[in-house]
This record gives C-alpha cells, sequence and structure tokens, in this order.
C-alpha cells in the first residue's frame, strides 16, 4: 500500500490523523485497544497488511489475507455507552457509500454486513469500553474484502462471501478506498455526534437489505421472526410479529422468503 499516498490525499480533519501501519500482526482491533488504553486519541487509525488472529463478530475468526482492508478506529466520543449499536449502523452505511463509488451496488445486512448479490464483502467489529457508565473508548474495526481472490478464503465462506476485486474483475488502490472510507465515516460521525438520526436512518433505509424483510433474528435470549419495519434510535432493530413490537440490539439476522 501506497502509504504516502494516503496521508498526502486524507482530507479528513481527526480521523486518520495518525495512522499506524503494520505488515503483520495479530488483530488491528487488538492493537487499537492498546494503544487506546495508552492515551491514543479520538481518530487514530490502525491498518494492517495481514492479520494472523482477525476477530469477527460472536467470537468468530477472521480470515484476513494479503490484499483485503483491515483497519481499526479509536474513537473517544462524550457520550453513553447506548450509543454504539448507531455507530455500527453508521460505519456499515460509510463503507456501502465508500464501495458504491467504485461502481457497486452493495446492501447492508442488519446489524452491519455488507453484501454484493448477497455475498459478504465487509464485516465490522465494534468494541466499547467503559467506566463508571461513560465510554472510555470505542473501537471501530473494518475487514473488507478488496483485492483478494475468493478461493484464498476457507472453503466453508468461499460461496458466501465476495471481493470488490471478484465483482468488479479488476484491483483497486487499497489506499484510494482508505481515503474515501475515511472522509465517509467522518462526515457520518460528524453528523451522530451531533445527534441528527434523520439522516442515517434515511441512509440506512436506503442501502439496507433487511428494511422492509420477513426476518428471523437469533439473540443470546431468544429467537425473533416478523416483519423489519423500522430502526429506532438506538439503532435497534424493530420488528413487528403476532405478539407486539419486538426491538433488537444485536443477533444473527436471517432474510427469510417472502
Ligand atoms: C464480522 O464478523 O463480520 C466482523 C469482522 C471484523 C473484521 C475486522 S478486520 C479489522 C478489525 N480487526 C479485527 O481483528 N477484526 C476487525
Amino acid at each position: 500500500m501506497n502509504l504516502k499516498e494516503l496521508k498526502e490525499s486524507l482530507k479528513t480533519d481527526s480521523i486518520g490523523k495518525k495512522i499506524y501501519f503494520f505488515r503483520q500482526i495479530n488483530s488491528t482491533n487488538e492493537i487499537a485497544k492498546n494503544f487506546a488504553n495508552n492515551g491514543e486519541e479520538e481518530g487514530t487509525i490502525i491498518i494492517a497488511e495481514t492479520q494472523t488472529h482477525g476477530k469477527g463478530r460472536l467470537n468468530r475468526n477472521w480470515s484476513s489475507p494479503i490484499g483485503g482492508l483491515y483497519l481499526s478506529i479509536i474513537l473517544k466520543p462524550k457520550l453513553l455507552p447506548n450509543y454504539v449499536s448507531k455507530l455500527n449502523l453508521l460505519t456499515a452505511i460509510a463503507v456501502a457509500k465508500t464501495i458504491n463509488q467504485f461502481g457497486l451496488s452493495p446492501k447492508i445486512k442488519w446489524p452491519n454486513d455488507v453484501l454484493i448479490n448477497r455475498k459478504k464483502i465487509c464485516g465490522i467489529l465494534t468494541e466499547i469500553s467503559t467506566k463508571e457508565n461513560k465510554i472510555k473508548y470505542i473501537i471501530v474495526g473494518i475487514g473488507i474484502n478488496v483485492n483478494i481472490d475468493i478461493n484464498l478464503l476457507p472453503r466453508e465462506l468461499q460461496k458466501t462471501s465476495t471481493s470488490v476485486k471478484n465483482e468488479l474483475g479488476l484491483e483497486i488502490s487499497i489506499a484510494d478506498l482508505i481515503i474515501k472510507l475515511l472522509n465517509e465515516f467522518e462526515k457520518l460521525y460528524d453528523i451522530f455526534k451531533k445527534g441528527d438520526f434523520i439522516y442515517i436512518r434515511k441512509e440506512w433505509k436506503k442501502f439496507s437489505s433487511t428494511f422492509q424483510k420477513n426476518v428471523k433474528v437469533i439473540t443470546k435470549n431468544e429467537v425473533i421472526v416478523g416483519y423489519a419495519f423500522d430502526i429506532d434510535e438506538a439503532g435497534a432493530l424493530l420488528i413487528k410479529n403476532d405478539k407486539g413490537i419486538k426491538r433488537v440490539i444485536s443477533g444473527d439476522c436471517i432474510h427469510l422468503k417472502e
């Protein structure tokens, strides 16, 4: 990756002001947590060319071959911890808008998978540290299959994954992708900090493949089946069924056939 090109072309105010780049590390989220604990400021980002222990949601692994983007953002917003789900949505929207700029048509599957033609192209893992109900820091980890040949991924993921290269039939500049991504992220993050949820909800509806679908959401404690008709101010998915309306903060979502 061309770090010089990246630093020179980045026009953001705070996101990416400081960039740490590693050829290989265990997990950018783990390093980001370490750095955040040691005083790194809001907006610092950690990028790796490859990860040995990339982490996915729900304790899964995130396969991280060279050619992908593995990036974590350190955030220290002065907000209450229950804003995290919204940050998840916001990040998925930023990724979708970025990938869209390369001529692709991404969709967001709730909570924060970005898909193309129902195949996963990006995963987001947001981790939070709190103290006395205040946010110490939030790490937003983003993994995008950019210039990856799908056959480099574990066999069980090959049918359900895609990459930018796979979709476009050519490789793109990862530095260019990062510049666009951090720009989109900063714009949405500023809107989010101002408390404007209307715009975020509108953008979510535009990109969401879950909105207005019959879904089955599996959470830690229950399985909810119903019609996903909106998200609320906290970023929870609102599902309507014959028992009423259910709010779901996190879980695995399956779209049911109409
Ligand atoms: C998912 O399960 O869909 C979330 C995957 C998140 C992967 C990214 S890659 C950069 C950052 N560092 C990690 O270890 N995980 C996240």
